[in-house]
């Protein structure tokens, strides 16, 4: 991960204009890095199969995190979830303006596709590359997720269709992670489909362990606002702490099982990365 970090800083994009304020926008909240989780998903996937591909792999990554990246700038604005903090530092609307958070998370959900429109890979590989970011992320996807979430504040979901917004919000992101994975090293197309499924249950997780870690953790271990979700559907506010972290146990032992049927390489690569996450909400 440290090459792969090393590639952020160097591709920090440096806009040629007199706007100072815009590229310091930019390179504050690039720097400010968290997890690094669905690149660190996509690039096992690519060391695991087709380690020379790794450095053309790092600009899809790059795409990956500053999608992601637009989305979190977006969650923290105050007409979403209203957040001061994120990763340890103030959010760029609190340090700018709403309307420069507004474009900067424009800016970078665009970028994510001209960079993997300009990378290494043939034209049909980025082709889907970003077909599947789009289709994940976007009107069927996470922004989708995104309104379900902020529409139904206040108002109670029932299990199924808080697991279609989790799904929608978080999981298809990370299921697309290591679907982008699989389509830069070629991976048979039953496999691939595998690994997007695998991933849709890994993103439910993840979602979930972030509702149980908002009620149990506080802001100094996880660089922002803790309490937030109150008047939010999450499984928390559902099932309460206990039944929430029992629903992530069983969910963490079940992708236990579907990892140790995966084949020796995808398992070693996976394995790596999963290690520090299946249980998280534990910690
Ligand atoms: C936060 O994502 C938003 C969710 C989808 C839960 P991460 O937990 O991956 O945040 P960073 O990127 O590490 O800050
Ligand atoms: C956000 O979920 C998911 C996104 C698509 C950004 P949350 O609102 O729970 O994420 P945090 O807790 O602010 O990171
Ligand atoms: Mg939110
Ligand atoms: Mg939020
Ligand atoms: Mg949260």
């Amino acid at each position: 991960m440290q090459a792969f970090i090393k590639y952020i800083k160097r591709n920090i994009p440096k806009i040629p204009t007199f706007y100072k304020e815009y590229n310091e926008a930019i390179e504050y909240i690039i720097l400010n890095k968290g997890k690094l989780f669905r690149p660190k998903l996509l690039l096992s996937i690519v060391k695991a199969y087709e380690p020379l591909l790794l450095e053309s792999s790092f600009k899809i990554a790059f795409a990956l995190e500053l999608f992601h990246t637009y989305s979190l700038i977006h969650d923290d604005l105050p007409a979403m979830d209203n957040s001061s903090t994120r990763r340890g530092k103030k959010t760029l609307h609190v340090l700018y303006n709403d309307a420069l958070a507004i474009l900067i998370g424009d800016a970078f959900n665009t970028y994510a596709f001209e960079l993997i429109s300009k990378s290494a890979f043939r034209e049909d590989v980025r082709l889907k590359l970003i077909q599947i970011l789009a289709t994940n992320g976007g009107i069927a996807g996470m922004v989708l997720g995104q309104a379900i979430d902020l529409a139904y504040e206040k108002k109670k979901l029932t299990l199924e269709q808080l697991k279609e917004l989790h799904i929608n919000k978080t999981a298809k992101l990370i299921a697309a992670s290591l679907a982008m994975g699989a389509i830069i090293v070629d991976l048979p197309k039953e496999l691939q489909k595998k690994l997007y499924e695998f991933g849709i249950d890994l993103g439910l997780l993840f979602q979930v362990q972030d509702d149980i870690l908002d009620a149990i953790s506080n802001e100094n271990e996880l660089g922002k606002p803790v309490n937030k979700d109150i008047d939010k559907n999450t499984y928390t506010t559902l099932l309460g702490v206990e039944g929430a972290i029992e629903y992530a146990n069983n969910l963490a032992n079940s992708l236990q099982n579907k990892l140790n049927e995966f084949e020796a390489p995808l398992q070693a690569a996976l394995k790596e990365v999963l290690d520090k996450y299946l249980f998280r909400h534990q910690k």
